[in-house]
Formats: structure tokens, C-alpha cells, sequence
């Protein structure tokens, strides 16, 4: 039996929805929170979709999806799910707005669960200082987009991160079905250190004219098997995360290498965010 049977999911956007399917298809309880309800409502949505098209590919038999979704509980309060054995706060990619939540987690959860963030470039040190003296229960569980899909989890630890919330979270991301990599609470850890200044880069090139959008990612796409172009991916992930994981590296690192791309700064400032807007580097559709 899993050691963890029950994990509270703070926010219901992309990467909070996905862990809370990721959670409830390797069979723990699921507690879905968002202060927003057409969050949540978008959140089942996308559980129930995914679920059907899973039953629909006879991946997965209907009773066993229809317990899956059952195992999830949409809360507009972190109160609804204070008896959860783990909480993973995935919530906007914002410190000041973090450290609150973490204030809050503290007081509601009980002593013996876990406080990871799904943070993909803050410092896992900084948030903990948050909770004082809780700080070895905090540590970062980086998942990645579409997360039911994506094998990784990164595991940060920081400076006061205990050994055994370590080896639990390396336990827990096992049970999910994910392979857990530890990696040092340096701002990107590794895979935003790498990732983020290569997509920067495929900025610079469409901007310096070397290739057309369409061709820098058939480039990559073909000659270095990349399951999806750099520019694409950008869109992907959304341009305002990638300019604003840029600006960590480069405010925490402080080499100018690190600095976003102009013409990143101008899609994000014109609202073209990508996937979510329809609109980034490539076009969606309507609307
Ligand atoms: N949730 C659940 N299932 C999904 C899904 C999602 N969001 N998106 C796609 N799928 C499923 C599809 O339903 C499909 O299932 P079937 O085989 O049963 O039909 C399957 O996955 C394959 O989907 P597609 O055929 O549509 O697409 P694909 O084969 O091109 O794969 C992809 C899609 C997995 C996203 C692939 O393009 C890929 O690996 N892209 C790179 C993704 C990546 O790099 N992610 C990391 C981003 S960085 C990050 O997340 C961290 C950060 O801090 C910024």
C-alpha cells in the first residue's frame, strides 16, 4: 500500500489539474483546490475528458475510470482537504503569492504532511523561510506539461529540506508512476536552466532572421528528434512563463546570457501568450 493515500493539489490550472489525475489514476484520494470555481469546472472537465478518450482507447476499463474521477474532490477551500497526507501547491508562479500559501498550509495541514511546491524556478530555501521552522517538511516536486504523460519529477531540496521528506517525495513521485530526479535548489534547477535559454535562443534566431518560426522547429524537430519544436513548446508552456522563468535565471544567476529575448518581451507584452491565448509564435484557430 502506497505510504501516502491522500494529496491535496493547490490550484487547478494546467500543471495542478494534471498532478490531480496523475494522483487519482495511481489510486490515492485526490483533493482538488482552487478559490475559483470555473477553475475547477475546467479542471473536471479535463479529467473527465481524458478519462473518457482513455476508456474510448481501451486503456482503461470504465469502472476503474469512473473510480478515478470519484477518488477526486473539487474544494474552494484549503480547509476541505486539511486531513490530506501530502500537499503540493501549484498555484502562480508568483514568490510573494507562494509564501502566503505556504503560511496558510502550514496552519491547515497536519504536522506530518508533506509541503512540496510544483514551483519551476522559485527557491525551494526562499519559500520554506516562509514556515520557519517547518522548512524541512517543504521541498519541490517539479512535474511537467501534460503531467499524465511526462515521466519526470524533479525533486529539489532546500537548504533545511529533512532527508526523510527527501526519501518520501522520491517514494511518493514512484507511486505516481513517475521517475523522481534529485537535482540543488539553484534558481531553474536543471531542467529550466537548460530548457529555458534553448527556447530563448530559437527567439533570438527567428528574430535574427536565420529561419522562418516553422523552419527553426522543423530543424530541431528533425534533426535532433525533439518531440516538438523549441518555438512550439514555447507556446506550449506559455510565453509569459517562459519570459518570466527567464528572468529568474537572469535576476538569480546574473549573467546576461539569461536575459529574455526582445521579441519574446514583445508577444508577451501584445497578450500573445500562446496556446491559452491562441495566439503566440503560431496561430490556434479561433477564439
Ligand atoms: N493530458 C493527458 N493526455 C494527453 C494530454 C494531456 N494534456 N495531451 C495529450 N495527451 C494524450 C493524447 O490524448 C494521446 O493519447 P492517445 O495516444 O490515447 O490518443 C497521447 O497523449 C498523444 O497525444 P498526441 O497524439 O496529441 O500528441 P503527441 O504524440 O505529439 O504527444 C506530447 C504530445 C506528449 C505533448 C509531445 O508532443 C511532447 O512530449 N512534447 C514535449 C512536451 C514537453 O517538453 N513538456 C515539458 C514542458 S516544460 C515543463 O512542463 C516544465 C516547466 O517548468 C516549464
Amino acid at each position: 500500500m502506497p505510504q501516502v493515500q491522500s494529496i491535496a493539489i493547490i490550484g487547478a490550472g494546467t500543471m495542478g489539474s494534471g498532478i490531480a489525475l496523475t494522483a487519482a489514476q495511481a489510486g490515492l484520494r485526490a483533493f482538488q483546490i482552487d478559490v475559483s470555481a470555473p477553475a475547477l469546472d475546467k479542471a473536471k472537465a479535463y479529467h473527465q475528458k481524458t478519462l473518457a478518450r482513455a476508456v474510448e482507447k481501451q486503456k482503461m476499463t470504465e469502472p476503474d475510470a469512473a473510480a478515478a474521477l470519484a477518488r477526486i474532490a473539487y474544494c474552494g477551500a484549503m480547509a476541505d482537504a486539511k486531513d490530506a497526507d501530502w500537499v503540493v501547491e501549484a498555484a502562480t508562479e508568483r514568490v510573494e503569492v507562494k509564501k502566503q500559501l505556504f503560511v496558510a498550509m502550514q496552519s491547515t495541514f497536519k504536522a506530518s504532511a508533506v509541503l512540496a511546491t510544483n514551483t519551476s524556478s522559485i527557491s525551494i530555501t526562499d519559500l520554506a523561510s516562509a514556515v520557519g521552522a517547518d522548512a524541512s517538511r517543504v521541498i519541490g516536486m517539479h512535474f511537467f506539461n501534460p503531467v499524465p504523460l511526462m515521466k519526470l519529477v524533479e525533486v529539489i531540496k532546500g537548504i533545511a529540506t529533512s532527508e526523510e521528506t527527501t526519501a518520501r517525495t522520491m517514494q511518493l513521485a514512484k507511486d505516481l508512476g513517475k521517475t523522481p530526479v534529485a537535482a540543488n535548489d539553484r534558481a531553474g534547477f536543471v531542467s529550466n536552466r537548460v530548457l529555458m535559454p534553448l527556447i530563448n535562443e530559437a527567439f533570438y534566431a527567428w528574430m535574427e532572421g536565420v529561419a522562418k518560426p516553422e523552419d527553426i522547429d522543423q530543424i530541431m524537430l528533425l534533426g535532433c528528434n525533439f518531440p516538438m519544436g523549441p518555438l512550439r513548446l514555447a507556446d506550449f508552456i506559455g510565453l509569459d512563463v517562459c519570459h518570466d522563468i527567464m528572468m529568474v535565471l537572469h535576476r538569480e544567476l546574473g549573467d546576461p546570457k539569461f536575459f529574455p529575448c526582445p521579441l519574446l518581451r514583445q508577444l508577451v507584452q501584445a497578450g500573445r501568450l500562446g496556446d491559452k491565448t491562441k495566439r503566440g509564435v503560431f496561430e490556434y484557430g479561433a477564439k
